[in-house]
């Protein structure tokens, strides 16, 4: 059973089997219109209509794709009434079957991906090739976390004889209901965030993002289909204020998996164990640099930090924010690096040749217009800074340069196709200021020189570290290889997604000794 790792679409290339992945791309942007127009209810064993209805809209153009229930405070608890009531089953169920459903469910994915990649470009508005990358990490992320608890036989271990006459055993056991409140940016981080409790013998309570809630909607249905019980998984849309807070807040809820913004990640971690302390995941924003050295090689570094700046219209947590330019280069990469951006317009993501793809909704549409004045102020706008007057929310990708450390374009995190650019003297002073920065996620090197590599990653606070990726300069992590995991206001617990740690944050050690 091979990962996905390098992704469908790379891999169909190297086959030669480039066309063919077009087409089956463009037979998929067709067949999933069957979904579109329809109401889909929340799901705790039963199907649920709300009174209450929220719209899934397409940035492509501003449609409706479809209607979502906005659950009510009544739907969690009863979604919590009866997970709680379920989860022990299916812990006893044991970690080889659980593994397996989950082994089957990534199968399932596999013969859909087409479906599922092509439904992320009409939700999120992600071009064919991140969209389909999207659905192979979550293809990953089920195998590496299925494969990882076969490993390690469930995290049990023979603990021995504390006494002669004694046997025992350390257990390690779920902590009940989990609540997944998941981000737009990645689908597959709603699979990953879905399968690290469920696998562990946890219940979920998945409250997917009003941006994509019909892939997330029909992952639900997927699992059910594979073998996870309803009883233990229940799909709850809504907003997340309502939602999210009832989870949260309620005594029978056992623990929180979040992925999302810093102010809603540490409301909620601080929420959830305001009685009783909790198991809190919250992976959290970022403001990922790139350093580019004197010894860089510039073709490669402009090339990644393309790719990672507006990769996904720069809505990738991972994204490359600022890019830090060392005085030596800094004019050339300038204009290097201007060049490239200035060739890139935003398009429709359903064409095949679409880099740039609109922005998720229309919040974020107005966030970069409202942003222009700032930008303008507080540097030198070379490129971008305007949006598109037609229907769906294209907007340019923006460079602005000579911008000081306490500019509001670099301590916070702006989640768009912006980029900002600051020169330094020495990697020493680039490093300290980058460690001020408040995240710690992602981040990128760009030099030929090892001794310069050496010291960044000995000294850099973040995450995730990459030297000279071209393909990608702060971006593009691949689970099992790259575990994604924030320092910082980036992430709560200092374990990674496709990591080896992941799944035993999901569970509580029980101690078992039998005497004789
Ligand atoms: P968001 O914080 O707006 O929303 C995340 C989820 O929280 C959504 O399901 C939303 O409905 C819910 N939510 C919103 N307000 C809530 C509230 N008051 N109470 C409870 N739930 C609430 O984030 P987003 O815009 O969906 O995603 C982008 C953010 O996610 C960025 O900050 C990005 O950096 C971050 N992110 C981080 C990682 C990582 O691994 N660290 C990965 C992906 C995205
Ligand atoms: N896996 C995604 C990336 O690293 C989050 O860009």
């Amino acid at each position: 059973m091979p990962f996905e790792n390098e992704t469908t679409f790379v891999r169909m290339q190297k086959q030669g089997r480039e066309a063919e992945f077009h087409e089956r791309y463009e037979r998929a942007l067709e067949d999933v219109r069957r979904y579109f127009g329809k109401e889909y209810p929340n799901i705790v064993v039963r199907d649920i209509t709300e009174e209450r209805k929220i719209k899934d809209v397409s940035p492509i153009d501003g449609s409706e794709i479809a209607t979502f229930q906005l659950a009510s405070k009544e739907s969690v608890g009863e979604a919590l009434d009866v997970l709680n009531r379920n989860y022990r089953s299916w812990y006893w169920k044991g970690y080889v079957h659980r593994a397996m459903t989950f082994l089957r469910a990534a199968e399932m994915l596999s013969e859909r991906k087409f479906e599922f990649a092509a439904l992320l470009t009409y939700e999120n508005g992600k071009n064919r090739t991140e969209a389909m990358a999207d659905v192979d990490e979550g293809i990953d992320f089920m195998r590496y976390y299925a494969l990882n608890l076969i490993e390690n036989q469930g995290f049990n271990r023979f603990t021995g004889r504390g006494y002669d006459n004694e046997e025992s055993m350390s257990y390690m056991k779920p902590y009940g209901v989990f609540a997944v409140i998941a981000p737009f940016n990645f689908f597959a981080i709603t699979v990953g965030m879905t399968t690290g409790p469920l696998i562990t013998g946890n219940a979920v309570v998945l409250k997917p993002s009003s941006d994509i809630p019909l892939a997330s909607y029909l992952f639900v249905r997927l699992l059910h289909e594979a073998g996870v019980p309803k009883e233990v998984l229940a799909f709850l849309s809504g907003s997340g204020g309502v939602v999210g807070t009832a989870l949260v807040e309620d005594p029978r809820i056992g623990g929180l998996v979040f992925t999302g913004s810093k102010d809603v990640g540490m409301k909620l971690f601080h929420k959830i164990s305001e009685k009783v302390p909790k198991p809190a995941i919250t992976e959290m924003g970022g403001k990922d640099c790139v350093v580019v050295t004197n010894r860089a090689n510039l073709d490669k570094a402009v090339q990644g930090v393309i790719r990672a700046a507006f990769g996904y219209a720069g809505q990738k947590c991972s994204a490359a924010s600022l890019v830090f330019v060392q005085s030596g280069v800094y004019d050339r990469f300038l204009d290097m690096l201007v060049k490239e951006a200035s060739k890139i317009k935003p398009d429709d993501p359903r064409k095949k040749e679409t880099f740039l793809n609109p922005v998720v909704n229309r919040d974020a549409f107005e966030k970069y217009r409202n942003l222009i004045p700032t930008l303008q102020k507080e540097g030198r706008v070379l490129t971008g800074a305007r949006v598109e007057e037609r229907p769906g929310f294209y907007v340019h990708p923006t460079i602005v340069a000579d911008l000081s450390d306490d500019a509001y374009t670099v301590r916070n995190e702006l989640f768009l196709p912006i980029l900002g650019v600051l020169k330094f003297s020495t990697l020493e002073e680039a490093v300290r200021r980058i460690n001020s920065l408040d995240y710690g996620l992602t981040g990128g090197i760009f030099s030929e020189d090892p001794e310069e590599v050496r010291y960044y990653f000995e000294n850099i606070d973040v995450g995730v570290v990459y030297a000279n990726r071209a393909r990608g300069a702060s971006t593009g992590a691949m689970v099992g290889s790259q575990p994604f995991v924030g320092w910082k206001l980036s992430g709560s617990t200092g374990k990674g997604t496709g990591s080896y740690y992941y799944l035993q944050q999901f569970l509580r050690e029980q101690a078992v000794t039998v005497a004789h």
